[in-house]
């Protein structure tokens, strides 16, 4: 057993977190630390483990980016996975920001601006159909693609002025729209917590790419194919393939992880129908249920480990 004492940061046991446990116990002391439960005190429990690898769940960014922030600010324990790079992937906004260029157009509408919401995506130069999604989100969750002007106010609107009582004509009035996608649309709504809404230019795609880096190296990449909805999230039903990725995607791929510090991330970058790559989203603790077929991932993070403790 090598002298290194893991602590997994995550609040739940989700398959993957197991996984990584059992594999990263073969080598090291390794044990789960939950954000919420966790003391920040140096003399008690975490000062025993020098090595972090953050599973930090979206529903608890929080709780896990003030665990972690201390553990930098405080120690020199070392943080797979750093709260700057979860801050910035998390938020798909701030992904933006870093990966602008690489990135669909994108546009982020709040209580301050939905008012000018028409003027802005002219001015953007967006065309319909267009992407609405939340900020903070996941698992194609409140992802709806738009058709026009009419939709995207009601959804906007919806979403900005629905508690307001003087607005009740106007809830009757939205309720009766994409009767088909109340899931999403309610997902939408009831999230105030996601107080942010990105409207971003619509991509045709060809091919939807579930790209696995970790330190820097990709490790494995899949194509998700949608099956019955426009959307090619696995937990929607995508079916998947491995795919072999050109070398220019591979760079673009590799840039977006250095820009944004991530040491294991899932890159979802889509391809159209010319051959442009975007990226999309990058998912800091990626789950990795379906690639696993095609990559061990548990065992590729316990390599890195190896590696960076000089223990392989
Ligand atoms: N701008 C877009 N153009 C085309 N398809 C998109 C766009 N945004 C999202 N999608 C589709 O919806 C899926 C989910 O969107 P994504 O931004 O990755 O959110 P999530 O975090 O919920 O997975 C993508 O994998 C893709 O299939
Ligand atoms: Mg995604």
């Amino acid at each position: 057993m090598v002298n290194i004492r893991i602590g997994i940061l995550c609040c739940k046991k989700t398959p993957e977190n197991i996984l990584i446990h059992k594999y990263l116990t073969k080598k090291y002391n390794t044990y789960f630390l939950n954000p919420t439960e966790i003391e920040l005190d140096l003399n008690k429990n975490e000062s025993n483990i020098n090595l972090i690898l953050s599973r930090v769940e979206r529903d608890y960014l929080q709780c896990g980016l003030k665990v972690l922030r201390y553990i930098e600010d405080n120690t020199n324990v070392k943080i797979i996975n750093s709260s700057k790079s979860i801050e910035i992937c998390q938020n798909k906004y701030l992904t933006y920001k870093v990966l602008k260029e690489y990135m669909p157009t994108s546009l982020l509408v709040s209580k301050e601006n939905f008012q000018n919401i028409e003027y802005l995506i002219e001015e953007m130069d967006l065309k319909f159909p267009i992407v609405v999604k939340p900020v903070y989100g996941g698992y194609g969750n409140g992802v709806l693609k738009l058709d026009d002007m009419k939709d995207l106010k009601n959804i906007i609107l919806k979403k900005y002025i629905i508690n307001k009582k003087e607005n009740k004509d106007l809830k009757n009035k939205t309720n009766k729209i994409n009767k088909n996608d109340d899931k999403n649309n309610n997902y939408f709504i009831n999230n105030n917590y996601f107080n942010g809404t990105i409207i971003q230019e619509y991509i045709p795609y060809k091919h939807d790419l579930r790209v696995f880096v970790i330190n820097n190296k990709i490790v494995c990449v899949m194509e998700r194919i949608p099956r019955n909805d426009w959307r090619a999230n696995c937990s929607l039903g995508a079916e998947t393939k491995l795919f072999h990725l050109r070398e220019d995607i591979v760079d673009l791929v590799l840039k977006s992880i250095k820009k944004t510090n991530a040491d294991i991330a899932g890159v979802d970058v889509l391809i159209d129908k010319e051959n442009n790559p975007y990226i999309l989203e990058i998912n800091i603790t990626p789950q990795f249920r379906n690639i696993i077929k095609y990559s061990n991932i548990p065992l590729e993070i316990l390599k890195f480990i190896g590696n960076i403790s000089g223990n392989n």
